[in-house]
């Protein structure tokens, strides 16, 4: 039976792409409320070209209370996916993350407990950020749950991460979903406030909930102008810009890159499933790759003679390892991951490539503010 949706941020790289199944595979009718946030869209009031034309789109934002309300009174299922998402930017623009992100969801969930509705579900849209620094295994302690690392460790370029009780070396093993919290941004912050914040409010008022933890997302629609999120859509952007990749660290931290598709096939999932009411579920691909692959496998593909610099610069708040342990939504939820970066990252690229504009590469200027705030040492 086809429902009425409301995807907030629907016009935002995943956003797009969960309407577009909505509509086309599953016959829902969509609503979109999404503030064409400038830092993605440019200056702009109209949506994006590539938004599906059956949605029904409002500029608005989920501060605007009135607004939000209006559209939760049509709509049975909500995707939650409106946010500003710059980790590094939330660091020092904290009102504007935490009123978009925090106020955005408290006014979500304040309409579905005040208002009348016939919302059967929500689901968040939240991050590994959460975890800060993922599970490991000491060789002496067994699994420990990390900290950031520390500065003067960082200083002297020591990238690995140390065992919290004793100190030596430890190894990066896959992160699930009872990791601790150890949020080490505004942003992060905001996403963990979110998931509790529903998950609490869908518990004590029986609305069902589910959050999911997105790992590092990549495809098609990636914001290529938005210097502040996605390696993939920054090294893709700067080498068509006849730039090389710029590496921090040693290029050996590595991370869970998911391609959009499977992102959406975990959203979905989600929404048709009674068992993910009130649960959390990561969504990655439970493979490693670390940030130097993503280099070498870019350059390759977009100009091989352009060799990635190593900087051997770092930020502060940057983990080394995180990796999905998606155990749980697969056998909860019958999610299996379909794309391999080496193959997904070619939809990202020609993306890019194919854009009617030329895109700058504004990469540089947002290392510039990192710095400048102390933040990229
Ligand atoms: N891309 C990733 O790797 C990743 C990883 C983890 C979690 N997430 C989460 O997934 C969601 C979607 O992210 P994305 O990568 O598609 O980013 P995106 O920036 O492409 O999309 C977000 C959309 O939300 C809109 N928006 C921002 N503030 C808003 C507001 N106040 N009201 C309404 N709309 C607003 C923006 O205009 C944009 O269209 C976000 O909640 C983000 O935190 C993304
Ligand atoms: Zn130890």
């Amino acid at each position: 039976m086809n429902k009425k949706i409301l995807v907030t941020g629907g016009a935002g790289f995943i956003g797009s792409h969960l309407v577009d199944k909505l509509i086309e595979e599953k016959k829902h009718e969509v609503f979109i409320l999404d503030n064409l946030e400038e830092q993605i869209h440019g200056k702009s009031n109209n949506p994006p070209k590539y938004l599906h034309k059956e949605a029904k789109f409002v500029k608005n934002s989920v501060v605007n209370y009135n607004a939000l309300k209006d559209l939760v009174k049509e709509c049975e299922i909500i995707f939650h996916l409106g946010a500003v998402v710059g980790v590094g930017q939330s660091m020092y623009q904290i009102r504007k993350y935490v009123e978009n992100n925090i106020l955005g969801t408290a006014n979500l969930l304040d309409i579905l407990v005040n208002c009348e509705h016939s919302v059967e579900k929500l689901i968040i849209a939240s991050s590994n950020t959460v975890y800060g620094e993922g599970k490991a295994k000491c060789s002496h302690c067994g699994f420990v749950y990390p900290l950031l690392r520390d500065e003067n460790q960082l200083f002297n370029k020591e990238w690995e991460v140390k065992c919290p009780d004793c100190g030596i070396e430890i190894k990066p093993v896959l992160t699930d979903e009872n990791n601790p919290f150890n949020s080490s941004s505004i942003y992060a912050l905001s996403k963990q406030s979110q998931e509790q914040m529903g998950l609490l409010i869908g518990k004590t008022y029986g609305i069902n909930t589910t959050v999911l933890r997105f790992f590092l997302v990549y495809g098609p629609r990636q914001a290529p102008s938005n210097p502040y999120t996605g390696v993939c859509s920054i090294f893709s952007t700067r080498l068509l810009n006849a730039k090389p990749a710029i590496i921090f660290e040693d290029g050996l931290q590595s991370r869970d890159f998911v391609h959009v598709s499977d992102i959406c096939q975990a959203l979905v999932l989600a929404m048709e499933n009674d068992s993910a009411n009130g649960e959390i579920f990561n969504v990655g691909t439970g493979t490693p790759t670390t940030i130097k692959e993503v280099a070498e496998i870019i350059t390759e593909k977009i100009n091989p003679s352009l060799n990635p610099i190593f900087t051997h610069q770092y930020r502060i708040g940057d983990i080394r390892h995180c990796v999905a342990d998606i155990s749980k939504i697969k056998n909860k939820l019958g999610y299996k991951p379909n794309i391999n970066f080496k193959e997904g990252i070619d939809d990202l690229i020609n993306w890019i490539r194919n854009k009617e504009f030329q895109i700058k590469d504004k990469s540089q200027n947002a290392l510039d503010e990192l710095k400048e705030k102390g933040l990229l040492k």
